[in-house]
């Protein structure tokens, strides 16, 4: 298979995916990384020739991911060192780097950035402010995976979402696709929002309270591109209609004001009694951690492929390390 498009060097923004054929490479890879990812012993010997070829080669030295958290994961760290040491390497990791890294000797990021690039041949970033990969990878030898930069983006999330929305449904395009809860301050929205910018024949519902509404850059973005979308209060009002019910959590760490959170904190609960409204070949989706907005009472049903979504995740940052630090001669 011959690939012509180039593979970013760093992983910061989901518009960087525009080329389809990055897309599909990348969830062509992220299939093959989920089969070999069991025993040797259940695969053929062709199936373990092809699984040689794909690790990251050990020598002289396993490569080496730093995980570089400021703000609070379960997800996207763990699933980042398992990918990483499933592939055959290895991690150095801090979490709370606010409080564990000399962050809180008042080290500037820069100057993490320009140290911890000594030691690891990748940096995964999760940072409060928006814009902090950016700046990163500015200071970095080594490529920078944007981890989630505050109210920003998420890329690695909204890839693997895409890729569950494949595995699930079958197809990328042709969807109706609702984003429900905090499509203002929820960076998972904003990335999956602009990566499926670029998906044909998408029709997309944003629903939030009034006071949590997508951002206006995305706004615009849908409006240059002519994508259909509708805004609105009501998650009822599309339930019947819709492909993906995108759940999402009011993120209370990103309120000033304890007030204003109280106000929204609610605003939706999926249960039984909108479920029932929505198709049987639908899926509710949610990037996690969940609070109230999605009943637990729901989690037995076919339809909801959260749990899923965050396992697949491991496969497609394997598929994104392996791409970043040796990618197969033919995806190149
Ligand atoms: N979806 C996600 O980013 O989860 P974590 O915050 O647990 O990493």
């Amino acid at each position: 298979m011959i690939w012509m498009a180039s593979f970013p060097k760093h992983i910061l923004e989901t518009q960087q995916f525009k080329e389809g054929k990055l897309i599909e490479n990348l969830f062509s890879l992220a299939s093959e990384m989920e089969l070999f990812d069991t025993p040797l012993c259940k695969l053929s010997d062709e199936q373990i020739d092809r699984s040689e070829k794909l690790v990251l080669p050990c020598k002289p030295r396993t490569r080496v991911l730093a995980n570089l958290f400021y703000e609070p994961s379960t997800r996207t760290r763990f699933s980042f060192s398992s990918a990483m040491k499933s592939l055959g390497g290895d991690t150095i990791e801090t979490e709370s780097a606010g409080h564990f890294s000399s962050a809180a000797k008042g080290e500037t990021l820069p100057d993490t950035i320009r140290i911890t690039s000594g030691y690891a041949d990748v940096i995964v970033l999760r940072h409060p402010k928006e814009g902090a990969a950016k700046q990163a990878a500015r200071y970095s030898s080594v490529p920078i995976i944007n981890a989630g930069d505050g109210t920003g983006q998420h890329p690695t999330q909204a890839l693997l979402d895409l890729y569950t929305i494949k595995k699930e449904l079958g197809r990328i395009d042709d969807l109706k696709i609702a984003m429900v809860g905090d499509l203002k301050q929820g960076r998972t929205v904003h990335s999956l929002a602009y990566l499926l910018a670029h998906r044909d024949k998408m029709k997309m519902y944003f629903v939030s309270p009034e006071q949590l509404k997508m951002r206006q850059d995305i706004i615009q973005y849908f409006n240059e591109k002519h994508i259909d979308f509708e805004e609105l209060a009501d998650m009822k009002d599309i339930a019947r209609v819709v492909d993906v019910l995108y759940m999402t959590r009011i993120q209370k760490e990103r309120f000033g004001d304890n007030a204003e959170y109280e106000k929204v904190k609610d605003a939706y609960v999926l249960d039984e009694r909108v479920l029932d409204l929505m198709p049987l070949d639908s899926i509710v989706m949610h990037p996690l951690p969940r609070v109230n907005e999605i009943s637990p009472s729901i989690d037995g049903d076919r339809r909801a492929a959260y749990f899923r979504q965050a396992i697949n995740g491991k496969y497609v940052r394997m598929a994104l390390l392996k791409m970043l630090l040796d990618p197969p001669a033919e995806y190149i």
